[in-house]
């Protein structure tokens, strides 16, 4: 395959408003870097741009919780996160932010040229205003008494009681959070860029040209929203943060770029910074056919890089991405992670316990590193849990690959005088040749799945060499064979054979795992007494890595054991900072008036489309303890029987509504309801006295049929 000149590597901007957790760094950063490593071991030209997204209402949002200004909260994470990603060995060439001049001014021109082509459209709507503020309110500035659930402190986005997306339009008695005013309604302009024209070039290229070398979840999507009819998305916003709109553009007054519009531009500045301050020339890396750009994020991010971003760089005139290899989530200990309920684990905080010098020293980075790569979301969610992380340590880290290493050091010094021996071609035997041939084959096998970003794989190959090595010196038993020199002097040349290709195969080990573990490249490195240049890929494969009768280092352990006290004191930290939200029971509605029915907003077919509904049969129900309202019910959706947890107790026993066929949300994120995990929502209809009816086919079909 031919080679690309040069490579532009970005992972997603992450919000500068807290601090980000191990999903995230699973999720972009770590793949993208193990990458980055990969191809500057190959001295390939890569240049790795991040940096910190500063714009958009998470920020201005952070600050009203802090109490404090949008300036200060992301002047106090950005260099917290900056540190974190370095602590961890995320080696970005530039971790850059989007509140720089020079971004606004990149993001600014990139919209003017886009306007002044007539690629954008404008369009005028209605939207909440606050007249006190003076201000248009960003849908998180609206509040008001939820639709669903009565709960009176939802947000114009969304009901953090139910959990259900809202527009402002569908809060009762909206306020604004600005003044506590009632909102009124203005007439608003807005520029949009207008996605329909571009459906046959996004067809063409993404779900022909792309098919089958992109991961499959991420064609599946882009496929659904591409189906689902492309509709003008909006790029500017009414909001007093972020990039403002070039002077000249007539109404631009009091608008700035919508973050999605300005972030992905990020990325271009990113490059742009990092010329400057390495005297390089950043156009080639955006405008010449031969940069292979690639964009890791997490599956949230899909839409925007392989489907808004393309559009836009190819008005612009950049080129397109060749891959974006998007990662899907990481639950921990049986649950999402989420920052609004604290069930999470921050890279700072993983970096206090373990990766501060008293406690264990950048080893423990790797040591993240290592699981997070071994349970890494490349096709489905996945999840981390302690006891995994300590087992992957334990039983991998520690008996496969430390001990192989450390073996093949503490031996040298005691059967080889502590010097590199001799390969005495006339001894060598099956299991030598078989052992070398072993090295060369794992580095190509690591070559192509990194190739195609298959990062799990491509890790599990490093330690299985380990475990070659292992089982190959368990085979050779140098340590028997010196037991008997006394009488078999020529022994002595099996037992150099051996510690030659284990060390041999302990330098090439350092080489293969460099990507993913860095620290401990390095480390080997050190006891090996060889310079990190011995690390460039190229040397992979080969015998000749340490000289014979060179003096290496005594033997360190590479990786500690963690124990159980430990791992149990990480849950217990977990479990006690976790905010439980149990739902608020909606006030009760006075039974006798009867309830004005109401339309919802308009919604678009885009948002109808994200909705899998599927005919199911409930095949179990039972009671909750201690919940009145809720029966745990289990479903069969043809595909799969799921636990879903239902609100509908007061209304059902639960041997009346088993052998029910009922239609289901099939993708709703999990939610967990008095620790009961509920994966779906069944669908209700209530009459006029508040009584609930299933929703199903007039005849009984098969389970998994979808609805629509
Ligand atoms: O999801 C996020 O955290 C966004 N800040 C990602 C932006 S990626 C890119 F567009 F910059
Ligand atoms: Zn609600």
């Amino acid at each position: 395959m031919k080679q690309p000149k040069r490579y532009l590597i970005t992972a997603a901007l992450p919000y500068a408003n807290g601090l980000k957790h191990i999903g995230h760094l699973a999720g972009a950063y770590l793949p993208a870097d193990i990458y980055v490593r990969y191809l500057r071991a190959q001295k390939r030209d890569v240049v790795f741009v991040c940096g910190s997204d500063e714009h958009g209402t998470a920020i201005p949002i952070q600050a009203t919780k802090e109490g404090t200004t949008a300036q200060a909260i992301i002047d106090k994470y950005h260099p917290i996160i900056a540190q974190n990603f370095s602590d961890l060995g995320i080696s970005f060439d530039i971790y850059h932010r989007t509140s720089s001049p020079l971004h606004h001014e990149t993001a600014r021109e990139f919209f003017k040229k886009l306007n002044d082509k007539g690629d954008l459209i404008t369009k005028e709507s209605e939207q909440y205003y606050d007249e006190q503020a003076g201000s248009f309110l960003a849908d998180r500035y609206i509040k008001g008494t939820c639709p669903n659930c009565s709960y009176p402190g939802a947000y114009g986005d969304q009901c953090e009681n139910c959990g259900k997306s809202l527009s402002p339009d569908e809060l009762i008695n909206p306020v604004s959070t600005l003044s506590g005013n009632a909102p009124v309604k203005k007439n608003t302009k807005h520029w949009y860029l207008p996605l329909d024209r571009h459906e046959a070039f996004l067809r063409k290229w993404i779900l022909e040209e792309h098919a089958t070398d992109w991961r499959p979840t991420v064609v599946g999507q882009c496929k659904s929203w591409i189906d689902g009819g492309l509709l003008p998305r909006a790029v500017t916003r009414d909001l007093n943060w972020g990039v403002t709109l070039p002077e000249d553009v007539a109404d631009g007054k009091g608008k700035v770029l919508y973050v999605w519009f300005d972030a992905p531009i990020g990325y271009i500045s990113a490059t742009k910074q990092w010329a400057k301050d390495n005297d390089k020339d950043w156009k080639p890396y955006w405008e010449d056919k031969d940069t292979k750009l690639v964009h890791f994020v997490g599956k949230d991010n899909i839409v925007f890089h392989c489907i808004i971003f393309p559009v836009m760089l190819q008005l612009h005139g950049n080129i397109l991405p060749e891959n974006v290899p998007a990662n899907e989530f990481m639950n921990l200990e049986g649950d999402k992670m989420s920052t609004s309920r604290n069930w999470k684990l921050e890279m700072e905080d993983y970096i206090n316990d373990f990766v501060k010098p008293e406690n264990g020293g950048s080893q423990m980075a790797d040591v993240l590193r290592y699981y997070l790569t071994l349970i890494a979301p490349e096709s489905k969610d996945s999840e981390f849990t302690w006891k995994g992380f300590q087992d992957a340590n334990n039983s991998e880290l520690v008996s496969i690959f430390g001990n192989f290493v450390n073996r093949a050091l503490v031996l040298m010094h005691k059967l080889c005088k502590g010097k590199v021996p001799p390969l005495h071609a006339a001894a060598m035997d099956e299991l030598d040749r078989e052992a070398i041939d072993n090295i060369k084959a794992t580095k190509e096998k690591i070559e192509k799945l990194l190739e195609e970003y298959k990062f799990r794989d491509a890790l599990f190959e490093v330690i299985n060499l380990a475990r070659i090595g292992n089982q190959y010196m368990q085979k050779k038993e140098p340590w028997i064979i010196a037991k008997t020199l006394d009488t078999q002097p020529e022994g002595q040349q099996r037992i150099d054979n051996c510690l030659h290709i284990c060390l041999q195969l302990t330098a090439n080990l350092a080489i293969l795992i460099n990507p993913f573990l860095p620290f401990t490249a390095k480390k080997i490195c050190h006891l090996l007494k060889v310079v990190d240049k011995i690390l460039d890929w190229e040397n992979a494969g080969s015998m000749k890595l340490l000289s014979v009768g060179y003096t290496l280092r005594a033997p360190e352990l590479l990786f500690r054991k963690i124990e159980d006290e430990e791992i149990a004191k990480q849950v217990e930290k977990l479990k006690a900072a976790a905010i439980h939200k149990e739902p608020v029971a909606a006030p009760a509605v006075p039974a006798a008036a009867p309830a004005a029915i109401t339309v919802k907003p308009e919604i678009v077919f885009d948002d109808f489309a994200k909705i899998d509904l599927k005919v199911g049969t409930i095949v179990a129900a039972e009671k909750v303890e201690k919940a009145d309202k809720l029966l745990k019910l289990q479903v069969d959706l043809g595909f799969e029987t799921r636990t879903i947890v239902s609100g509908i107790a007061l209304h059902f026993k639960p041997e009346e509504i088993v052998g029910k066929q009922v239609t289901v949300v099939v993708n709703l994120a999990p939610r967990k309801m008095r620790g009961i995990e509920s994966n779906g929502m069944i669908l209700m209809a209530e009459d006029a006295a508040g009584k609930l009816h299933f929703v199903h086919p007039e005849t009984t079909i098969n389970n998994g049929s979808g609805v629509s």
